[in-house]
């Protein structure tokens, strides 16, 4: 079919891993195409909060100040409402994604980034336009047909939708990101594990200024306990700001082994006007779609030169808010591994680091989201509705916690249970933050994992246990405050040491040099690059002042030793020739 042309990247989708993938391969000089299917990106806003490791790559790509330009602040996004509906009752509040103030010390202590808010209808068209002024190719309206691969490279057949054209683009790898109905991982087999579409979600975006009901307390989830609001969906009723407080979508349920409902404009204002409890209230329709929720998830995620990322490889309902920002967060593990091989700095065997670092983060994501899901059901019992039949029912149930009797004790200790249970979706800074990488791109100096003191789900522990992520600490001088992770940019490989481990800073230089890998040494002490203003550092860093962190591009601690070895050449060498696959 049709011309062909040549790139060293095709990436398949523009949603948050492909246009992510895009920016992070146009910032490293890696020649590449993306294409994707529609005109433009989302059309939703689908996936909004954006953790701080999401935030992180942002910084690390110098977007931070644009994304949080168009985001919903973080002071904003935290009293999750439990409640009847937007003008019932409430059941309860929880401070969510960092904001109670004993969580929020521990967020700021782990991130120089706070989580925000950002649908995808605002974030998408950030990356794409950096993407596209750094270097990236787009090629929009243009649908991804088949590939084959043979040893040198994928052949990948295009479809050109307006002009109903195919042709080809060679390239030397694949990145497949065209979300949960992948045909990219399909063509490639990937194995998966669990189940799609196991219970049914309808979205409706409105605008309504609903401000005097919710400003107060300030959020961007309201959940809505009703009758029907267990049936399919994601737990409960949800009623989302998408813009504060006139722009809202709503998530509800449906039963999926009946047949899909029909959402039109009337149904779609009834379902607003009960969840918000207005009947007659003045409501603009946006939008309707109907989806589905899923359980499954990728146990390997590549096939020779073919990578799927994002939703292609885990697929889960958005309790925990992890879809795009995992899907962000593979696309970082990814590039620079295949901009180191297309550089010759590492060798082909990196490249299966990608399948074995970022299956588990799928395979934990999943479980956790829909297990997420499943725990409303803990609020429903303590309300006594799972054997409310009638609306009538239902009120009555509710309204017994308020009884001064031994069973409206019970129903409030029962709630107050069931409430604090939803911290694992809504505070799981464990799971956000903790994830840790065993592969070979990862070589270790023999110790294991701190036994972590706190439960990990909810809360994380920094470490620089090789495989660990970079521990946040602030540094700099008298002038400038930088967090450490500023000092271990994207396009290279740090070595942290103190004024003491001095000596790592020429056997960087010759180790570099020689393996011609961009590899450069920061010292922390006074009078030096930047100093351990708080002294922080020196109490995070688990090696001695003369030890050394080897920090990869994507921030994960690649090797460590505790002190100054007799050879810190040698040793360098060793652990960055193991890493980069070239042993
Ligand atoms: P994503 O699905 O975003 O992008 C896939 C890309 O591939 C698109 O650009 C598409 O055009 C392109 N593509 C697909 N097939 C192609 C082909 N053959 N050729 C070329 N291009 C192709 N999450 C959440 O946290 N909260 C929420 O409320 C929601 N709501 C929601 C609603 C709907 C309708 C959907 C579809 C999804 C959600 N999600 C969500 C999930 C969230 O949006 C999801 O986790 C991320 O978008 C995943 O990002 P990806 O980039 O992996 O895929």
């Amino acid at each position: 079919p049709g011309p062909v042309m040549a790139t060293d990247v095709v990436v398949v989708g523009s949603g948050p891993a492909g246009a992510s993938a895009a920016l992070l391969l146009a910032t490293l000089g890696v020649d590449h195409v993306m294409i994707t299917k529609y005109r433009w990106t989302a059309n939703t806003p689908r996936a909004h909060i954006t953790n701080q490791r999401s935030m992180e790559v942002f910084r690390d790509l110098g977007i931070e100040d644009q994304v949080l330009a168009e985001a919903t602040e973080h002071a904003l996004v935290g009293d999750t409402v439990f409640c009847t509906s937007i003008s019932g009752e409430e059941i309860g509040r929880i401070h969510t994604w960092g904001t109670r103030p004993d969580r929020e010390a521990d967020y700021r202590l782990a991130s120089p980034c706070l989580t925000v808010d950002i649908p995808q209808t605002y974030l998408e068209p950030i990356l794409v336009k950096n993407a596209a002024q750094r270097g990236t190719q787009t090629r929009f309206s243009t649908e991804y047909l088949s590939h084959t691969q043979d040893a040198d490279g994928v052949t990948v057949t295009v479809l050109d939708r307006l002009t109903g054209r195919t042709s080809s683009i060679r390239a030397k790898y694949l990145i497949g990101a065209d979300g949960a109905r992948s045909k990219v991982a399909d063509d490639i087999g990937l194995p998966f594990e669990g189940a799609m579409d196991i219970a049914g979600s309808m979205n409706i975006t409105f605008k309504a200024d609903i401000g005097r009901y919710v400003a107060h307390r300030p959020s961007v989830l309201y959940w809505v306990v009703q009758p029907g609001s267990n049936v399919g969906g994601i737990g409960a009723g949800l009623v989302r700001m998408v813009r504060p407080w006139n722009e809202w979508l709503i998530v509800w349920g449906y039963d999926i082994n009946e047949e899909p409902p029909q959402v039109d404009e009337a149904a779609a204002v009834e379902i607003v006007r009960n969840l918000l409890g207005m009947p007659d209230l003045d409501v603009e329709i946006t939008g309707t779609s109907l989806w589905g929720n899923n359980e499954m998830y990728a146990t390997r995620l590549h096939n020779g030169r073919v990578f799927c990322a994002g939703d292609a490889v885990h697929r889960h309902p958005p309790s925990n808010g992890l879809g795009s920002n995992t899907s962000v967060q593979d696309a970082y593990n990814l590039v620079w591994k295949l901009a180191a091989v297309l550089k010759g700095q590492a060798g082909p065997a990196l490249l299966d680091t990608y399948s074995d670092e970022r299956a588990p983060v799928a395979e934990r994501i999943v479980k956790r989201a829909n297990k997420s899901s499943r725990e409303f059901v803990d609020i429903f019992k303590a309300l006594g509705l799972l054997d409310a039949t009638t609306e009538a029912g239902m009120a009555a149930a509710i309204e017994e916690r308020k009884a001064n009797t031994p069973e409206g004790a019970a129903k409030r200790a029962a709630l107050m249970k069931a409430m604090d249970l939803k911290n694992y979706e809504f505070n799981a800074h464990g799971v956000e933050l903790g994830q840790f990488y065993a592969s070979s791109a990862v070589h270790s100096d023999g110790s294991t994992r701190p036994v972590p003191a706190r439960d990990p789900e909810l809360y994380h522990e920094m470490s620089t246990v090789p495989g660990s992520h970079l521990p946040h600490a602030w540094v700099g001088d008298s002038r400038q405050k930088k967090a450490l992770m500023d000092l271990a940019p994207y396009d290279r490989w740090t070595l942290i040491t103190g004024i003491a481990g001095e000596a790592w800073e020429g056997a960087a230089e010759k180790v570099g040099q020689e393996l011609g890998v961009p590899l450069a040494t920061v010292v922390i002490g006074p009078g030096r690059e930047v100093n351990d203003l708080y002294y922080d550092w020196a109490k995070l860093r688990e090696v001695e002042e003369s030890g050394v962190l080897l920090v990869r591009p994507d921030k994960h601690i690649a090797w460590r030793s505790t002190s100054l070895p007799d050879d810190p050449e040698g040793r360098l060498r060793e652990a960055l020739t193991a890493v980069l696959g070239r042993g």
